[in-house]
């Protein structure tokens, strides 16, 4: 259980006051009243464009999202006024972080109905998440998005990548050998466990994933009234020669409309904890008979899928962004992790809501600790805290943002901060939330 209950984080009083000053009602629902949690989702369902929530519906998500806190906005003008015009919804989870983890303030559910849109409901609703979790004393805050140009203004800035791919799986072949272990088929239900198991195991691994919930794994699984054709998701595990499960894949095969022998396997969610699972996984999809193409998402940067095929270019491999940061507090976030090696720079950050304005010194020392302190010193780097937040785990280069114009200063003091920001292997975040 992290140590703060976001659920107990009041509304944000500012963004309470403008909201008010336009005739709109910011604030909590209890989620542990079921009909008031009901016409939330009913709103937030209508924002992502999905269908009316039923009773199924809503009982899965009273009864396995209880952690979280929920924000909505409300018109009393309008027809139904006791469904909220806007939502989000927000939890504290552990962030892998090199070295470590840090507590992050979760942010999803963002949706503002189509009859109030662009009128500021969003921003006084991201800006109020920013600030109570702030408040809350949260170094960190993150999303997934559904469009990458809502965030920046609020400081949050994409920082872990991830790779998708189609895979011609004839032209592509197999040269990674065969593991030790085994792969069996299992049910939907253990699945869902086997997936959350080895999930949290794999999480610790690598910086930039977060706990799931069993929610996450029910639908990966097929087994939520949210997924369409449940019944056709499959389910395989990986045993290593030791007898211990080690991974866990979720797919679905589209049959070949015109033959047979040119269906399509999409996997769903593979989690694994060690190489040999990662392989033993990928090759029983890649060799699965009648199959001509796989496709998978959400895959690290450095997927060893790469290297496993005979011929890299029967695998397209598409590296698009997944995971965003928003760092609330510049000295607890940088001195949370550990670094690859020593560096100094002076960073001057410029943070759009004012949390981490500033010029920091920031002494990376031979033992990868990180001492961070304000100063008054000319900086090296100038830059938003959106940028700040995107090079943080290693997932971006500092290098390349100062190319792009996205920060400005010293080449050689941004050349030092990416080999000393990035981790043996880069950050990876395999879920949506
Ligand atoms: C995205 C969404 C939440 C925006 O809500 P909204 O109340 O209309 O946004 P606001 O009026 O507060 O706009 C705030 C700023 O964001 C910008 N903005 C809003 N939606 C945007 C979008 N889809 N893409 C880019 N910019 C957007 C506005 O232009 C405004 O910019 P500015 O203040 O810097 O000039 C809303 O359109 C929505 O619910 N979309 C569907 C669900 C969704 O995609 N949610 C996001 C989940 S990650």
């Amino acid at each position: 259980m992290s140590p703060i209950d976001a659920r107990t984080v009041p509304a944000d009083p500012t963004s309470h006051a403008r909201l008010a000053a336009a005739g709109l009602d910011y604030r909590l629902v209890d989620g542990a009243d079921r009909d008031a949690l009901g016409r939330t989702l009913q709103a937030v369902s209508r924002g992502f464009l999905g269908p009316e929530v039923n009773d199924e519906s809503l009982t899965e998500q009273h009864t396995q999202l209880a952690d979280r806190r929920y924000t909505a906005v409300f018109d009393a003008s309008i027809a139904e006024p006791e469904i909220p015009v806007a939502t989000v919804d927000s939890w504290v989870t552990p962030l892998t972080i090199p070295g470590g983890e840090l507590d992050m303030w979760a942010i999803s559910g963002v949706t503002v109905s189509p009859t109030h849109r662009r009128r500021g409901i969003a921003r006084a609703m991201l800006e109020g998440e920013v600030r109570a979790a702030a408040e809350a004393g949260l170094a960190m805050a993150g999303l997934t998005v559904t469009e990458t140009t809502i965030y920046g203004r609020y400081g949050f800035g994409s920082a872990i990548p991830m790779s998708r791919w189609t895979i011609d799986v004839r032209r592509a072949g197999w040269s990674g050998g065969e593991p030790d272990g085994r792969v069996e088929f299992v049910s939907r239900e253990q699945l869902a466990r086997d997936l959350g198991e080895v999930h949290d195991r794999q999480r610790t691994l690598r910086a930039g994933e977060i706990a799931g919930w069993p929610r996450r794994w029910r639908q990966h699984a097929g087994l939520s009234s949210s997924v369409k054709d449940g019944d056709s998701v499959r389910g395989v595990r990986y045993v290593d020669a030791d007898g211990a499960v080690r991974g866990a894949m979720a797919y679905r095969i589209a049959e070949g409309e015109s033959d047979f022998a040119l269906a399509r396997l999409d996997i769903r969610h593979l989690a694994a904890e060690t190489d040999d699972a990662t392989a033993a996984l990928l090759r029983f999809a890649l060799q699965h008979d009648l199959v001509a193409e796989v496709r998978t998402d959400l895959r690290p940067v450095d997927d060893p899928l790469r290297w496993l095929v005979s011929d890299e270019r029967g695998a397209v491999q598409t590296i698009r962004d997944h995971g965003w940061l928003r760092i609330l507090d510049v000295p607890r976030a940088l001195e949370a992790r550990t670094y690859s090696a020593p560096a100094t720079a002076t960073l001057e950050v410029t943070d759009p809501l004012d949390l981490t304005t500033g010029t920091w010194h920031l002494e990376i020392g031979a033992d990868g600790r990180a001492h961070v302190a304000p100063t008054d010193a000319a900086p090296d780097i100038r830059l938003g805290i959106a940028q700040l937040s995107s090079i943080f785990l290693g997932g971006v280069p500092a290098l390349g943002l100062l190319a792009a114009r996205r920060m400005a200063g010293d080449r050689a003091v941004a050349a030092a901060l990416d080999v000393a920001f990035r981790p043996a292997q880069p950050p990876s975040l395999s879920i949506w939330y």
